[in-house]
């Protein structure tokens, strides 16, 4: 089934229904968190590629668009049946190349397998409307619009390194559910689980070019890519920080991103402390905190702080730290980097006088779950989003401080809210400036029907499937201007 992706274990894109192989000769090589065994490389390519590939999405795009919506559906659903088909093979190469404990590959490509089925089902849901002109003063009945929904183009698909396969595609099955063709660039670290992606959707039966894939690391060929003329939308997930880079660099082109986050976990003095500690620990600290969803900082009240913070301390300590072949939570970070930037979060808030009461253990890029206690706003972790297992716990006085501390953050993903008084719940999460309030659960993307989206730093614009497929597709109206029959076939009653 993937046998021609690769050639002695380097990895070639997809252009035009073909593997090929890139002129540059420049490589890049793939190395495992884990243990930095070379998992494959992959090929740096060039701006005159880049120029062959936007092209030929561009004309392919057509025949696509012109594919009646229930074909479209019938080869997007054929692809989610071949990526279940190899969920094992894939699952395996995911925790190889990003180090993700290997139940959660498992259920990142299976949650993909359904997001995909679900995508299929929606796109043959989405229909246009008729608007007749008389609600607008001045305008009859003779006026009448048919608004159907149209495709972008050529849609830029880019993901992050933590869902290599859930977050290209819920980019890219929407994308081609709307009848988009799709330029797609992988995560450098993440690349080869993504074009073993790009190989299900191929083999499910997608007219040649309407899929097509660009590596290389994007530092390098990224800015080439989404100044090219022939992009009509980019799809973007990663960092704030390359967020805001794409948007000052590109002009008019429409983008939804998705971007960082710093959510906060608010617990009032009624909550099951149990329930929420529990909830904390998991959100704080799955794939080892390196989700833009994970819980990033709790904003407890003084009045129960002490039980939550043992409750918080006592499950961490249960945490299973180590080889993500194994049953373990915590694993490597993606780099050494990333490892010396946590690291360094740490160092500031011990030097700080924040309370560490676990962790700040590390063996090169494994660093052990870590917990502080009495943080305070002088602090970077208080603000700065670490992408790795530490949490940091804030004491307030009262509900005020909490809302004003969660909203001071640059980011406004998800918030938390913990107590057993739905009534202050509703009340706070009206204040709160995030894209989603969870109440008495941890902060997360899924049920993936749900709208997904961020305010200020942390995006712009909304997924999640019905969302995804409108977001990636525009309104086109036909206005009908209807000439008077009534003198021939009498007044309408
Ligand atoms: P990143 O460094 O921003 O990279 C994201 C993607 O952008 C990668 O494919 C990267 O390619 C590419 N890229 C880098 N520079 C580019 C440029 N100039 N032009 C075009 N593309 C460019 O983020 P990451 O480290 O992979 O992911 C972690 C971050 O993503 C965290 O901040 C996290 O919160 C955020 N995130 C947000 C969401 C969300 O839904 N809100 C979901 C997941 C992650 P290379 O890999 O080749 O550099
Ligand atoms: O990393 C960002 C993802 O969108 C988070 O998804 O909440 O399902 O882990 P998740």
């Amino acid at each position: 089934m993937f046998e021609d992706i690769k050639d002695n274990n380097i990895y070639k894109n997809l252009y035009d229904g073909q593997w090929i192989s890139s002129a540059s000769n420049n490589f890049i090589t793939i190395n495992s968190p884990i243990n930095e065994e070379e998992v494959g490389k992959i090929q740096a390519m060039t701006g005159e590629e880049v120029d062959k590939v936007v092209s030929k999405a561009q004309s392919s795009f057509g025949v696509w668009a012109d594919k009646p919506v229930s074909e479209r559906a019938d080869i997007i659903h054929k692809s989610a049946a071949i990526l279940e088909e190899n969920s094992e093979e894939i699952a395996n190469i995911l925790t190889k190349e990003i180090a993700k404990d290997i139940k959660s590959a498992r259920s990142e490509v299976i949650r993909t397998v359904d997001f995909i089925r679900f995508t299929a089902d929606e796109g043959k849901r989405i229909q246009g409307e008729t608007l007749q002109g008389d609600g607008f003063h001045g305008f009859s009945k003779d006026k009448l619009a048919f608004v159907t929904r149209e495709p972008v183009g050529v849609v830029l698909a880019i993901s992050p390194f933590n869902y290599p396969v859930n977050l290209s595609a819920s980019k890219i099955a929407p994308a081609l559910m709307a009848g988009n063709s799709v330029v797609f660039k992988p995560p450098t670290q993440g690349s080869i689980s993504a074009l073993y992606l790009a190989k299900v959707f191929q083999a499910a039966g997608l007219p040649n070019g309407v899929l097509n894939t660009i590596t290389g690391k994007g530092s390098e060929i990224g800015d080439y890519i989404i100044k090219h003329k022939e992009i009509d939308l980019i799809n973007f997930t990663g960092s704030s920080e390359v967020g805001r880079h794409i948007s000052e660099v590109t002009s008019m082109v429409p983008s939804i991103m998705e971007l960082g986050g710093k959510d906060a976990a608010i617990v009032l003095e009624d909550a099951d402390l149990e329930h929420a500690a529990n909830n904390i620990v998991k959100g704080a600290f799955s794939y080892s905190g390196q989700r833009c969803t994970a819980l990033k900082r709790v904003l407890v009240l003084e009045s129960i702080a002490d039980r939550l913070v043992d409750l918080i301390t006592e499950y961490v300590s249960q945490l299973k730290v180590g080889n993500p072949f194994d049953d373990v939570t915590i694993t490597p970070l993606i780099n050494n980097k990333a490892a010396d930037f946590v690291q360094g979060l740490i160092d500031d808030a011990i030097d700080k006088g924040a309370t560490l009461k676990i962790g700040n253990k590390r063996e090169g890029n494994l660093l052990y779950p870590t917990v502080f206690d009495n943080v305070t706003t002088d602090m970077r972790i208080a603000w700065e989003e670490p992408f790795g297992p530490v949490l940091p716990i804030i004491r307030v006085k009262n509900i005020d401080e909490a809302v004003d501390i969660a909203n001071a953050s640059e980011y406004g993903l998800q918030s938390s809210i913990f107590t057993n008084d739905i009534d202050d719940a509703f009340h706070i999460a009206r204040l709160l400036e995030v894209g989603t309030v969870q109440i008495n659960n941890k902060t997360e993307r899924g049920p993936d029907h749900f709208p997904f989206l961020g305010v200020k730093s942390s995006g712009m614009g909304t997924q999640g499937i019905r969302y995804s497929i409108e977001a990636m597709s525009r309104p086109k109206a036909i206005v009908v201007n209807l000439r008077e029959r009534s003198d021939k076939v009498g007044q309408v009653k």
